[in-house]
């Protein structure tokens, strides 16, 4: 829990280019807290997909199968992050960081998703349509992240290298 939140407050800090810009040892001190957070937050996501008793009505098994491989993932994303910023590939570490970040966020938008859906229909999502709504959040922010890379992120978009 404490590392989730750590995760998606703290790092949404590390997407502002002026701390970067001026303050690029804080950007890397609290980049490698963030980074060690988001991968426990991962670990814990996995460990309780894997070990939890989730009744079909809450999780199915095509969100079983998607939170695993995104647990995974979301690792992978870290990791690939701090190795490409360590050879100085700022586009790579930014595109994985904020895939990661993607991820991480997951829950916020499915709370979004959620409610919305109760507001609309008159009661919670259950089964079936509780995996679709879960596991279309994640499309949601990962799309998203997409189009971040690929508008904002990408070298010739961006002012500066960093
Ligand atoms: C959640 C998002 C992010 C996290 C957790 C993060 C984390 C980190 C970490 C841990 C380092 C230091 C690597 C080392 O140990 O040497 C670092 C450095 C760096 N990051 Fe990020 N980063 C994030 C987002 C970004 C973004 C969006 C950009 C640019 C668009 C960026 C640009 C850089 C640069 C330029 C450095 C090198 C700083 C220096 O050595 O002077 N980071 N980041």
């Amino acid at each position: 829990m404490f590392s989730s939140v750590l995760f998606c407050i703290a790092g949404a800090f590390q997407f502002f280019p002026s701390i970067r810009r001026h303050h690029p040892t804080a950007h890397r001190l609290i980049g490698r807290a963030v980074a060690i957070a988001g991968c426990v937050a991962a670990i814990s996501g996995l460990w309780m997909t894997l070990f939890f008793a989730f009744p079909d009505t809450l999780q199915g098994r095509p969100l079983f199968w998607v939170r695993i491989v995104l647990g995974v993932l979301m690792i992978g994303f870290i990791i690939g992050a701090v190795i490409a910023i360590r050879s100085r590939n700022v586009f790579q570490h930014s595109a994985a960081m904020l895939r990661a970040y993607a991820i991480g966020q997951g829950a916020s938008t499915q709370t979004f998703v959620g409610i919305s859906w109760i507001i609309f229909v008159g009661y919670e999502a259950t089964g079936p349509a509780r995996d679709g709504l879960m596991i279309g959040s994640w499309v949601i922010n990962l799309l998203a992240a997409e189009i971040v890379i690929w508008t904002a992120l990408r070298p010739a978009n961006r002012s500066s290298k960093t």
